[in-house]
């Protein structure tokens, strides 16, 4: 779908990239000619993901990088300038969430989950905007948010909080740093299967199958639809778009937030009788 080698010759910081969603992204932005940068507080997992993406002839480094350390950020985004040239994309990915009842959560379980997600965004994104603002290129920046950053969601409120305060990042930044041709987007991903986060969010096949029936698509994404959006907004494709998120989750958000929308996810067979009944029994005139 999209131009060979569209991203040649720029450099793409992705952190969390050692795994799941952040290693689908790097391997999709290689094949299209990107260098890597694959961040993770794991030097393991980064380092056999550099190697997957070498395998696909792009180059890669693998960094061992704490996002809520701004100084191993700014390391990081030296290396990348250093050893591939530019820092043309970053992807802040990174994340650190579980379920808890709030009243049950300690006020370091809220820190930390603010310090990966919140803090460790604003330091990549920081240290990176300040490399696309020195080289007068700009660039692209792309935060992997979620769809309760808008509705909030119970159980996770550290994470509700990081992410709706990363969107908010998102809007500010698109508009503050457009002079510095730098563009700021957001991907609210719904369920897409990940080790990390399903042993975290959905841990038993009970939970992972109500989760689907709640998506009107009834189905989890699939990687490469992700990573294929991811493409588009951190490319020229996506040129004249700036501060906006686009939610990928088969509909999800929406059909919780509707009233009546429990309605679309059953039988037809059974609602349109119970529907019909309702309005013969319904009074005339009010
Ligand atoms: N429920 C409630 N509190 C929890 C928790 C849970 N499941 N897991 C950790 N915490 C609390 C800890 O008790 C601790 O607070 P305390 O010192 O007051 O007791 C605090 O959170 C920090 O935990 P710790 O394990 O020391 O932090 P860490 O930096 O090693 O790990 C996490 C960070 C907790 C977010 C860890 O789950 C992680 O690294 N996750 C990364 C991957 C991930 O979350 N993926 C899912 C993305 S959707």
């Amino acid at each position: 779908m999209f131009k060979e080698r569209c991203l040649e010759g720029r450099t793409a910081i992705v952190t969390g990239g050692g795994t799941g969603l952040g290693l689908s992204m790097a391997l999709k932005f290689a094949d299209l000619g990107a260098n890597l940068v694959i961040a993770s507080r794991s030097l393991e997992h980064v380092e056999s993901a550099a190697e997957r993406v070498r395998e696909r002839g792009a180059k890669a480094i693998a960094v061992a990088c704490d996002v809520r350390k701004f100084e191993e950020v700014e390391a990081m985004m030296d290396r990348a300038e250093e050893d591939l040239g530019s820092v043309d994309i970053l992807v802040n990915n990174a994340a650190g969430n579980f379920l808890c009842p709030t009243e049950d959560l300690t006020p370091n379980a809220f820190a930390t989950v603010i310090g990966i997600v919140l803090q460790g965004s604003f330091h990549c994104t920081l240290a990176a905007g300040r490399k696309m603002i020195a080289s007068g290129k700009g660039g692209t920046m792309l935060n992997i948010l979620t769809s309760y950053a808008w509705t909030g969601s119970g159980f996770v409120v550290p994470s509700a909080a990081a992410k709706a305060g990363v969107l908010a990042m998102t809007r500010s930044l698109a508009v503050e740093w457009a002079k510095y041709k730098i563009r700021v987007n957001g991907i609210a991903p719904g369920p897409f299967p990940t080790e990390g986060a399903w042993a975290a969010l959905l841990p038993t096949p009970e939970m992972a199958e109500a989760a689907k029936n709640k998506i009107p698509l009834k189905r989890f994404g699939e990687h490469e639809e992700l990573a294929n959006l991811a493409v588009y907004l951190v490319s020229d494709y996506s040129g004249y778009i700036t501060g906006d998120t686009v939610t990928i989750d088969g509909g999800e958000w929406l059909a919780g937030a509707g009233e009546f929308n429990q309605l679309a996810m059953a039988d037809p067979a059974a609602v349109k009788p119970l529907i019909a009944a309702m309005r013969s029994g319904q009074k005339k005139g009010g």
